[in-house]
């Protein structure tokens, strides 16, 4: 007998249903779902590059179930901005040439707006270690942190202005 269950996903401030078994990852529902923004790497939880927001905060979704995503609020890249309206993450990213290939860019992203939620002004060590969990083989890493640093700059400009 079939276990699948339909299971109601919020994706970037909208429901979504999709048709699961248990054991489906969220990051292969997401995929499923045509949010290809969601990067599929080592699926381990080693690279980062599958990383979403759940509530907030960063998670691998390689290591999430999809049925244990219901009723929470999943952020992926695309819903912090698009190229008509970027985050500042975004736009740093782009302006410093912190993403080359760009396969680890939105797990990049998230992890780092995950801390900025959490700590708008963080020392180039805690940006460091937010990003640990996240692996890049084009870059060098220097030109990721600076890009948050300046997103981090914009952002907190920003708000003293409203
Ligand atoms: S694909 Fe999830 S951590 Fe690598
Ligand atoms: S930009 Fe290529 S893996 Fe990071």
């Amino acid at each position: 007998m079939s276990r699948d269950k339909a299971i109601t996903l919020h994706v970037n401030g909208r429901p979504e249903t999709t048709v699961v078994p248990p054991h489906r990852t969220l990051l292969e529902a997401l995929r499923g779902l045509g949010h290809v923004d969601v990067k599929c790497g080592c699926e381990k939880g080693d690279c980062g590059a599958c990383a979403v927001l759940i509530d907030g905060k960063a998670a691998v979704s390689c290591l999430t179930l999809a049925h244990s995503a219901t009723g929470r609020e999943i952020t992926t890249l695309q819903g912090l901005g698009s190229t008509e309206s970027p985050h500042p993450l975004q736009q740093s990213f782009s302006d410093l040439g912190a993403a080359q290939c760009g396969f680890c860019t939105p797990g990049m992203i998230i992890a780092a707006e995950s801390l900025l939620r959490s700590d708008p002004d963080p020392t180039e060590e805690q940006i460091r270690h937010a990003l640990s969990g996240n692996l890049c083989r084009c870059t060098g890493y220097v030109k990721i942190f600076e890009a948050v640093q300046t997103a981090a700059a914009v952002m907190r400009n920003a708000g003293e202005a409203k």
